[in-house]
């Protein structure tokens, strides 16, 4: 198989099940935005994409936040702030791609991926061990 725009690495592995399928998942969503605009897809798939990545994060977030109520997690809002800088930014780059197609660019997919890479390997690594400890597997 051809090598993915963002590979599944272990290392971001959480040993948390449902944490790790939803980062697979938004990688996958990622990998499908790239696919879809190298080939020069219609708009229309971008921006049925460019949705569907925007509602599963925020789906995404919302299970952690959860998780974060529940046990009392004292990096909350250091994290949640995290959370709403990236759906500010990605609300803002569909803005752009609605009101003008050529908005969507490499810059933007690789900014979604910097971020979801140094976010899973450094800010979601944080909360891991009060998550296994809480019982999550
Ligand atoms: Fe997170």
């Amino acid at each position: 198989m051809a090598q993915e725009f963002f590979e599944w690495k272990p290392e971001y592995s959480l040993n948390i099940i449902e944490i790790d399928n939803q980062h697979k998942k938004i990688i996958e969503l990622l990998n499908q935005l790239y696919e879809a605009f190298m080939k020069k897809d219609h708009h229309e798939k971008l921006g049925s994409i460019i949705d569907e990545l925007e509602k599963y994060a925020v789906y995404h977030f919302g299970t952690e936040e959860n998780y974060f109520n529940k046990f009392g997690y004292t990096g909350k809002v250091e994290h949640v702030n995290e959370h709403a800088r990236f759906k500010e930014k990605v609300r803002s780059f569909k803005d752009d791609f609605n009101k003008n197609k050529g908005a969507l660019t490499f810059t933007v997919i690789n900014f979604l991926k910097d971020w979801l890479n140094k976010h899973i390997l450094i800010d979601d690594k944080k909360y891991q061990n009060l998550f296994s400890e809480m019982g999550l597997t």
